[in-house]
């Protein structure tokens, strides 16, 4: 029988004290432990982006950590990122777009763009595909995920 750890993290700003099994991610835990289920849990292997979260400041797939791992981290979901306003532009111009359909790669493809608009204020298409090209999705084309990237970078820089 192989015990749980003690870990201590805080997940979209506020402190959480848990006890987990040494093996399990931290996908899981988040969706499981947390109820924070707009993490998705698609490939379970580290390439279709749909788990992605941010991880002490950057962008990581959460079905390839162990949740122990985040002992002392700071997370922040698709929950707190939405919550805080931090992404409603360009939830919108998803919206508007039709940038989404099922939605089950949403909001990891939602983290990974505010993570490029973050890095990068004025990405041109490429750019955007590139930084994206970790996370799949089967509904769309890419092309007006795209496009709602590259609206949101242009609306932010004249705001
Ligand atoms: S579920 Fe993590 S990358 Fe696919
Ligand atoms: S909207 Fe369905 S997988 Fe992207």
């Amino acid at each position: 029988m192989i015990a749980p750890v003690p870990i201590s993290l805080d997940v979209n700003g506020e402190r959480v004290e848990a006890q987990v099994l040494p093996r399990q991610n931290l996908a899981d835990f988040l969706r499981e432990h947390l109820a924070l289920t707009g993490t998705h849990v698609g490939c379970e292997h580290g390439v279709c982006g749909a788990c992605t979260v941010r991880f002490n400041g950057d962008i990581v797939r959460s079905c390839l950590m162990l949740a122990a791992q985040a002992h002392n981290a700071s997370v922040q979901t698709i929950e707190g990122l939405s919550d805080s306003g931090e992404i409603a532009d360009l939830q919108a111009a998803f919206r508007e777009r039709n940038a989404l359909q099922c939605g089950f790669c949403t909001p990891g493809m939602l983290i990974a763009a505010q993570d490029l608009l973050r890095l990068d204020a004025a990405p041109d298409r490429e750019r955007i595909r590139t930084h994206l090209s970790g996370n799949y999705c089967r509904c769309t084309g890419y092309q007006a995920i795209i496009d709602a990237v590259e609206a949101t970078g242009k609306a932010r820089r004249v705001s």
